[in-house]
């Protein structure tokens, strides 16, 4: 039985305390967050202890693993507290805000197993398009296109004290929403050669000091890819993504696949675990954290290591590097 500290109790923090619930091989021992009642609320159901301080929480706990539900800023350096501790870190998206804390965070993972939240490569579609564009029965990859168009107001801002700003969130529509996008455009593309992209802020200018809307554009194992990521939309439509091949196109849409050829296309629609967050936050959670602490058992690399993040997070920081062209 592994004991597991949550760090950081507000709305993602239900979603894997959610999961922890139902993998019968962990126990949550503690629960910290700087507001009390949140980690009193996410405690009560299992009766575990609750901290205010994330440093007194390892040091009295002494927790196997920590789950970091905290905001963008601080995810490195409670990896870094866990890590000169010997505890294995689990952590939510982005990994890092900059190149430093990047650099850090690797760091820190030579110590101890750090897995990334990045829960969409658990989809069965995108799994399933993976699996068909690896076995090549559609010819060769030649590009892709994805759309994140959500919608995010002034008080989703304003209400958080960390969301907005670029010292806490690091950036707005690319990092925090998109990402996920951009991670599978990557992990399955391959290799980045080129990255850049506009940002800018339409409906929150003057409100935020983040990108409201990204457009990217990437070369990726030699084939364009390009990623329109917007927080300015009227609703969170479902995220689309397209892989273009020699003799289909596969396009992916909220949990169905459309596999376009020139005889017709054939519709799928996969089931997935019950959504315990929202769901455009997509269904991974489960298979992503479960698969996290089947690794540690396992003894064997994690799949989102961050090793594997390594390309995402270089075609971020290049976006971002270049790309600062706010009105
Ligand atoms: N994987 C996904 O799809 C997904 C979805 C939503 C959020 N997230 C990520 O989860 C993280 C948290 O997002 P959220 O929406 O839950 O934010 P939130 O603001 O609702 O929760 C963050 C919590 O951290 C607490 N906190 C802040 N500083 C702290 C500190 N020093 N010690 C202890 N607690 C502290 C806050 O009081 C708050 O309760 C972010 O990194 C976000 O990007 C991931």
């Amino acid at each position: 039985m592994r004991n597991v500290g949550l760090v950081g109790c507000g709305a993602i923090a239900r979603v894997h305390a959610a999961v922890l619930h139902a993998l019968p091989e962990v126990q949550l021992c503690a629960c910290c967050d700087i507001k009390r009642e949140r980690a009193e609320n996410l405690a009560r159901e299992d009766g575990c202890a609750v901290y205010e301080n994330y440093t007194e929480m390892l040091e009295k706990e002494k927790p196997d693993v920590v789950h970091l539900c905290v905001p963008h800023y601080l995810h490195v350096p409670m990896a870094e507290e866990a890590a000169e501790r010997g505890i294995a870190v689990f952590t939510e998206k982005p990994p890092a805000i900059d190149r430093d804390q990047w650099a850090r965070l690797r760091r820190a993972a030579e110590k101890v197993p750090v897995g990334i939240c990045f829960q969409n490569r658990y989809n069965p579609n995108i799994r399933t398009a993976w699996e068909m564009i690896g076995s090549g029965a559609y010819g060769a990859l030649t590009g892709a296109r994805a759309f994140v168009t959500w919608h995010r107001d002034a008080p989703y801002y304003l209400d958080s004290g960390w969301r907005g700003r670029l010292a806490t969130e690091g950036g707005g529509a690319l990092i925090n929403q998109a990402i996920h996008t951009l991670d599978l455009l990557v992990w399955i593309m391959g290799t980045p050669e080129k990255a850049e992209g506009l940002l800018s802020n339409h409906h929150l200018a003057g409100q935020t000091e983040v990108e409201d809307t990204a457009a990217v554009y990437m070369l990726l194992g030699g084939r364009p890819a390009l990623l329109y990521a917007s927080n300015a939309y009227a609703a969170d439509a479902p995220v689309m993504i397209e892989f273009r091949l020699e003799k289909a196109t596969l396009r992916l849409e909220g949990n169905g696949l459309d596999i376009m050829t020139p005889e017709g296309t054939e519709h799928r629609t996969f089931t997935v675990p019950e959504t315990l967050g929202k769901g455009y936050w997509g269904n991974g959670h489960l298979p992503c954290i479960a698969d996290f602490y089947r690794s540690l058992e396992e003894r064997r690399a994690y799949q989102n290591n961050v090793d594997s993040v390594a390309d995402t997070m270089e075609v971020l920081m290049q976006v971002y590097e270049k790309g600062r062209e706010m009105p």
